[in-house]
């Protein structure tokens, strides 16, 4: 844990500019400023975003893990409501495949410690996460939003249809597999938030990010919007930023400072910190 502290205080540092301050600590008091400097209190509100890097080390790779392809075909070109409606059985065929994957895997450790971290602060607590896999729910975490929808969930693709989402895990790899909607007859769809498509909750999410205190972003490149723009609005309303990830944002400049490494290796200590 004191490596721990050493290091990131030395990253503190850096991002900081307090050398000059920090050239007349020693080790202790340095490990003890960045301690002091982390630590929650009861006024804080945490904003935490995840991205497909937290789910990484659980065995789901990233689109960039895919070469951001399958069966060669651009991840973009088949998670589209335009792809929906050329070739349904495609698009059906690539979530079957990924519903099964999902279906095998467990949370690291980075969900665990976020998890942990809710426990512990209550309503103080807020995750958005782009993520489609259940792992943040799978490890205990139940304030979570799901801003791009969830894998294991289907619903009428008719926009003017008001039927809710439902709880699907199955696999239609066929067009006479591809269920309709009771209600209206269309196809069902993944209920998922496709390429050109709005998030879901956005008002709700923009309200939790003007609460927040501590923004932590979690293995998310900084490239997909709007999310990629959530650390800029909760910076400009005074919120810490924080990020963890093993490749420095696109969006870094907007952090207060960057932890680089592995989630579910990172996480655990920084929460452990967070809650002093
Ligand atoms: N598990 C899932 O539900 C899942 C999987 C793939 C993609 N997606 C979604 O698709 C969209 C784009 O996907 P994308 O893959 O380009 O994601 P992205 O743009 O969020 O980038 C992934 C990030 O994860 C980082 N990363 C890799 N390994 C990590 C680790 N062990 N710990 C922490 N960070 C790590 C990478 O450096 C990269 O910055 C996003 O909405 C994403 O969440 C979801
Ligand atoms: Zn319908």
């Amino acid at each position: 844990m004191l490596d721990l502290l050493l290091h990131r205080a030395q990253v503190a540092t850096k991002l900081f500019s307090i050398s000059k301050w920090l050239g007349m600590c020693n080790r202790a008091q340095l490990a003890h400023k960045y301690f002091t400097m982390n630590r929650l209190n009861k006024h804080d509100r945490v904003f935490v975003l995840t991205g497909a890097g937290v789910s990484a080390e659980s065995g789901l790779p990233t689109f960039r893990g895919m070469n951001g392809l399958w069966r060669g075909y651009r991840v973009e070109d088949v998670a589209t409501p335009e792809a929906f409606s050329a070739d349904p059985v495609l698009v059906w065929q690539f979530y079957s495949e990924r519903r099964q994957r999902h279906q095998t895997v467990v949370p690291n450790p980075a969900h665990y410690a976020l998890a942990e971290l809710e426990r512990k602060l209550g309503d103080g607590f807020f995750l958005c996460t782009q993520n489609v896999d259940s792992l943040h729910e799978q490890a205990g975490s139940r304030r979570v939003l799901h801003m791009h929808g969830r894998i294991m969930q289907s619903r009428c693709s008719s926009p003017a249809c008001t039927a809710a989402p439902f709880d699907d895990g199955n696999s239609y790899r066929t067009r006479e597999e591809i269920p309709r909607c009771v209600a209206c007859g269309a196809l069902i769809r993944p209920h998922i938030c496709w390429f050109g498509e709005v998030p879901f909750e956005m008002d709700l999410v923009l309200h939790q990010l003007g609460e927040a205190t501590l923004v932590l972003v979690v293995g998310s490149s900084g490239v997909v919007e709007p999310a990629a723009s959530f650390v800029r609005i909760a910076r400009r309303g005074g919120a810490r930023t924080v990020y963890v990830g093993p490749e420095v944002p696109a969006n870094h400049g907007y952090f207060d400072e960057v932890l680089e490494g592995k989630a579910g290796e990172m996480l655990p200590s920084f929460v452990k910190l967070l809650l002093g």
